[in-house]
């Protein structure tokens, strides 16, 4: 039996939520954070708790696409990720690999594609390889539903580059520096043609945005929960979601 059902409310005693399938999020951005801290109280190795990060990444990406939403995008590493240690950065760098074999196998099949945001040319190079095979494969496919790998990303980063992309253009005659729209701008960010996010959701009790989509979270909805991210589940991503439901979008209007 499916855990949601049809009808507009309220969570119901279970905790389950009951979410209203007509007015779902369009666009879902996650900060995947708590992993050290989950294997910390179990005594393990915080490479233990990536690969079960790792594993709920996986059951919350299918969630996404069984409810129907189209965009869900997840912060796997970030531009200052780096300064952790070498054996951390490279079990990270596997299960990220591990997973876009997956997926590679799986795309067409299940008719969905991956994109990155993020600076993938300064990844290990069979990654960054991996990566650029997964988006071209992903652009043959006629996809409902597209994960967003956030890699390599900082928010700043991915501003500046745009902003250098943007320079070069005005240097070379392309465009005009006084026609800039925010939407001609928002071409040159990675996220280019993917729309902002609705519903940005951080677990592990942090209250931070930490670099993840400055620019297209503008208008976001935050969502914020002590769920360590290992243990975070569809019934807890319902709870966002029915969360998000309640509240009163105005965009600045009134
Ligand atoms: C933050 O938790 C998590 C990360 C920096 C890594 C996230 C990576 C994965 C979930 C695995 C690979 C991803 C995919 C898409 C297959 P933290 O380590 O900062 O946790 P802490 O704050 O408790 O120390």
């Amino acid at each position: 039996m499916a855990f949601w059902n049809r009808k507009k409310g309220n969570p119901n005693q279970a905790g389950e939520a009951e979410l209203d399938l007509s007015r779902l999020p369009k666009h879902i951005g996650i900060i995947m954070d708590g992993n050290g801290r989950w294997a910390r109280k179990r005594g393990l190795p915080r490479t233990a708790g990536h690969a079960a990060g790792a594993e709920t990444f996986r059951t919350i990406a299918y969630h996404c696409r069984d409810l129907g939403i189209p965009y869900l995008t997840v912060y796997a590493f970030s531009t200052e990720n780096w300064k952790r240690p070498a054996e951390e950065v490279s079990a990270i760098m596997d299960l990220l690999r591990k997973y876009l074999l997956e997926a590679l196998a799986k795309m067409e099949k299940d008719g969905f594609r991956i994109r990155f945001l993020g600076d993938i040319t300064a990844l290990p190079p069979e990654l960054r390889d991996l990566c650029l095979e997964t988006l071209e494969t992903g652009s043959h496919v006629d996809a409902k539903y597209q994960i967003n790998v956030c890699l390599n990303y900082g928010g700043r980063d991915e501003i500046i580059r745009a902003a250098k992309a943007w320079a070069k253009d005005v240097a070379d005659g392309r465009v005009q520096a006084e026609d800039l729209t925010e939407a001609d701008f928002s071409r040159y960010l990675d996220s280019r043609g993917v729309p902002d996010p609705d519903l940005v959701i951080r677990p592990s009790g942090e209250l931070r945005l930490s670099n993840f989509l400055p620019w297209q979270s503008a208008y976001a909805e935050f969502y914020f929960t002590d769920v360590l991210w290992p243990d975070f589940s569809p019934q807890v991503l319902n709870q966002a979601i029915a969360d998000f439901q309640r509240r009163q979008r105005r965009f600045g209007g009134i």
